[in-house]
């Protein structure tokens, strides 16, 4: 069957109206522009959005950090802005933050995930997409689905899952990475991925056979800009079934809209939402942060589907639940934890307010 690779590559480059969703135009110019390339580059592609951000589901023969995958990405992001400024769109062009393409779109403001795999008889993956939240964010869910046997059942039942899978977290600020061994190491994981702002899990590998099972985008638009320009609003790969997570087990995680740091001005924690596709536009108070997921079979490197996951009755009461936890959090308005830390509003608008402040202080 062979290998095949997927790229999900995504940018906000400018919202309709505000930050809450990506303009028809945008959308249609994503879809040409991949059409021209498909059969050619590209085996098969889609276009989605969440919220106000455009995503580009690709496959193709060329494996990861491919530069001509990569630059296709960024001509399409850059011809799209100009029709974003055009329409005068907000913040037309927001993500892509360097003038010239390098060779791969990391560091340049467009997030990515990608996966090469070898083919199985039947391949079924999800493709997760978030709007105004962190890469952090799926660092609870990733937990769940691959190490905690509360919430995958296979975990305990499935032999082949019985050996545990492996986490390669990220520090996003030392820019270092390291292995993490579940169930031995469980408690070590948690201890780093319990800081979601800092470490991010990349990629979670199964420990019998090292075969890859989840890959996440770790683009932190702060740390590369050096100042706030919108929330990084991750993508995430993961594979199910047949000695991994079932489907059903790789969606359990979201039925609890846990809180992630993000929604207004990236500056709230908020309940995360998952929704179907066409309520993937945050609205209350530029949110609450949503999360969309796109079902699909691999077929010889072909794209069936997607099916609308989170669509389903079933995610009906986590939907009711993220309203009441927005209630909940809304009234706090500016206090902490509704507001995010010191630590983490560094990376917002606020020190420029704090700023004006400091020649007032006087010793006590
Ligand atoms: C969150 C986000 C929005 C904006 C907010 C203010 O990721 O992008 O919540 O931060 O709408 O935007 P400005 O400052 O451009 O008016
Ligand atoms: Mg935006
Ligand atoms: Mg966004």
């Amino acid at each position: 069957m062979g290998k095949v690779t997927i790229s999900v590559i995504k940018a906000d480059i400018g919202g309709f109206p505000g930050h809450s969703n990506v303009h028809p135009a945008l959308m249609e110019i994503a879809k040409e522009e991949l059409s021209k390339l498909k059969g050619k580059i590209l085996k098969d592609f889609r276009v989605l959005h969440c919220g106000d951000d455009l995503q580009l589901i690709m496959t193709h023969n060329k494996g990861v950090d491919n530069k001509e995958i990569h630059k296709l990405a960024w001509n399409l992001f850059v011809k799209g802005t100009k029709e974003a400024k055009r329409l005068k769109l907000y913040g037309a062009g927001q993500d892509l933050l360097k003038d010239t393409f390098s060779g791969n779109v990391k560091g340049m403001g467009p997030g990515v995930a990608e996966m090469e795999i070898e083919e199985r008889k039947s391949e079924p993956l999800l493709v997760f997409m978030a709007d105004k939240t962190e890469p952090g964010a799926w660092n609870y869910a990733l937990y769940k689905m691959f190490a905690d046997p509360f919430s995958t059942a296979g975990l305990v039942i499935d032999p082949h899952m019985h050996d545990g899978f492996t986490f390669e977290v990220h520090d996003l600020f030392e820019k270092k990475k390291v292995l993490i061994k579940t169930p031995e190491e469980t408690y070590d994981l948690l201890a780093l991925i319990g800081e979601p702002s800092r470490y991010v899990i990349k990629h979670v590998f199964r420990n019998s056979d090292h075969e890859i099972a989840a890959s996440t985008s770790t683009q932190r638009l702060s740390l590369i800009a050096g100042r706030y320009v919108g929330k990084d609003d991750p993508v995430m790969i993961v594979r199910a079934q047949s000695g991994l997570p079932a489907v059903g087990e790789v969606l359990e995680p979201f039925s609890f809209p846990y809180a992630v740091a993000g929604w207004m001005r990236g500056s709230h924690h908020g309940p995360f939402m998952p929704v179907g596709f066409d309520q993937a536009t945050p609205s209350r108070f530029d949110g609450p942060p949503r999360v969309i997921c796109a079902g699909f079979q691999i077929a010889n490197g072909m794209l069936e589907g997607p099916r609308d996951m989170f669509k389903d009755v079933s995610f009906d009461r986590a939907r009711t639940m993220a309203n009441e936890m927005a209630d909940y959090f809304r009234r706090m308005g500016p206090f902490e934890p509704h507001r995010l830390s010191a630590a983490e509003m560094e990376y917002t608008t606020l020190p420029g307010v704090l700023k004006k402040l400091e020649k007032r202080f006087r010793k006590i």
